[in-house]
C-alpha cells in the first residue's frame, strides 16, 4: 500500500460542543451544529512503515519537516492505535501533517487535523468505512469536533451516550447556502487553555445548566434558519450562542478568558456595520479570533472594514466548503 494524502477542512460551530459526558471518548453533553469551511484545511500524508513505531512530522511551508511536541506525537499515536484496533491491524505509519492556517488559535486546527489523519489512515489500512463510522472514528481522537469535519456543508452532531450514537450527519450540502466566514485574526499562537480543559471545567459554571435548557429551542431555530437560508434569524442566535460559550468559560472554576482586546473591538465594529445595513454576525470558538458570518454580497465590505482595524492582524476569507479532498498532493 502506498502513500495516502487527505485534505480535511476546519469547521465553525453555530451551536457549540462545550462540556462532555465522557471526555476521553469525546462523547458530548449537548448536540452541536457547524458549517464546514472551504479554505482552512489540514493536510495529512501517511505511509505504511515496515516496522517500528509510528513516526510523526510537522510539514513546514518551505518543504522542510520538524518534530512536533511529545504530547502531539502521543495524541497521534493513540489515535492510530484506535484506528488499528478498529481495523484489526498492527501496521505502523510515517505521518506528516500541515495546517494552512494559524494553529490552535481557536481556529479548529485539531478538528481538521484529526479528521485528515482519520480519513487518510482508514484508507491506508485498506478498510472501507461508512460515513457514520468515519465520523465516530474521527471523534475518538479526543478532538470531538473532528467528527463534524469529515463532512462538507452544514453538519449536526448529536449527543450520544454510546460510541454507536455519537456520529455526525450532514443536514445540508454546501451549495444549499453559500455563507461566508470572514475570520478576523486578532491573536495568533496557542490558546491559553485547551478546549479539553474548557469542557472539563464547563459544568462548574453556574450558567452551564441554564444553557443546556436553552439549547433545544436554539438548535431548532438554527436548523430552520439554515433550511430557510435566513441570516436575519440565524445571525442573532449565532452571537448569543458564542457569547454563552464564553460566559460559561469566564465563569468556570477556575475561569478561562479567551478574549483579547481585538475580540471586543470586532464585536463592536459588527454592531456598527449592522447599523449601516450590513448583515454580518459573529461567532467564536475557544479562542480570541472572531468568525464573521455573512452572505457573499457583503463579503468585500465586511472584509475591508475588518482589515482596516488596528487590532486585527489579518483577515482570512473563507466560506462553506464541500468537505474532505482525497486528491491532495503528498507532503513527502
Ligand atoms: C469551542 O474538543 O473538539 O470549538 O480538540 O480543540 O478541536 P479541539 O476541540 P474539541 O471542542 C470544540 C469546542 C468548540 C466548539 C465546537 O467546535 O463545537
Amino acid at each position: 500500500m502506498s502513500k495516502v494524502t487527505v485534505d480535511a477542512p476546519a469547521n465553525i460551530a453555530f451551536i457549540k460542543y462545550w462540556g462532555a459526558l465522557d471526555l476521553d471518548r469525546a462523547l458530548p453533553r449537548n448536540r452541536s451544529l457547524s458549517m464546514t469551511l472551504d479554505s482552512c484545511t489540514s493536510r495529512c500524508t501517511i505511509e505504511p512503515l515496515d516496522g517500528g513505531p509510528d513516526e510523526v512530522w510537522l510539514s513546514e511551508s518551505d518543504g522542510g519537516f520538524r518534530a512536533p511536541s511529545a504530547e502531539f506525537v502521543q495524541k497521534v499515536r493513540n489515535h492510530l492505535d484506535h484506528l488499528r484496533q478498529w481495523a484489526g491491524s498492527e501496521q505502523t505509519f510515517r505521518v506528516a501533517t500541515r495546517n494552512n492556517f494559524p494553529t490552535a488559535g481557536g481556529l479548529a486546527s485539531s478538528a481538521s487535523g484529526f479528521a485528515a489523519l482519520t480519513l487518510a489512515a482508514v484508507r491506508a489500512l485498506g478498510k472501507k468505512a461508512s460515513n457514520k463510522e468515519l465520523s465516530s472514528l474521527a471523534r475518538l481522537s479526543g478532538s470531538g469536533s473532528a467528527a463534524r469535519s469529515v463532512f462538507g456543508g452544514y453538519v449536526e452532531w448529536p449527543a450520544g451516550e454510546t460510541d454507536e450514537e455519537a456520529y455526525a450527519v450532514q443536514i445540508a450540502p454546501a451549495e444549499h447556502w453559500e455563507l461566508r466566514d470572514i475570520i478576523a485574526v486578532v491573536e495568533i499562537g496557542p490558546k491559553v487553555v485547551s478546549s479539553r480543559e474548557g469542557h472539563r471545567r464547563a459544568p462548574s459554571s453556574p450558567y452551564y445548566e441554564k444553557r443546556q435548557e436553552l439549547l433545544p429551542a436554539r438548535l431548532e431555530v438554527v436548523r430552520q434558519a439554515i433550511k430557510d437560508r435566513d441570516l436575519s434569524v440565524l445571525g442573532p442566535i449565532l452571537e448569543q450562542e458564542a457569547i454563552d460559550l464564553h460566559l460559561i468559560a469566564m465563569s468556570s472554576e477556575p475561569p478561562i478568558f479567551y478574549w483579547s482586546p481585538g475580540t471586543v473591538d470586532v464585536l463592536k465594529t459588527l454592531r456598527e456595520l449592522r447599523q449601516e445595513g450590513l448583515s454580518a454576525y459573529a461567532t467564536l470558538d475557544a479562542g480570541a479570533n472572531v468568525h464573521v458570518i455573512c452572505d457573499a454580497d457583503s463579503e468585500d465590505d465586511v472584509a475591508e472594514r475588518l482589515e482596516d482595524m488596528a487590532t486585527v492582524g489579518f483577515v482570512i476569507r473563507d466560506g462553506v466548503g464541500e468537505g474532505p479532498d482525497f486528491d491532495a498532493t503528498h507532503l513527502f
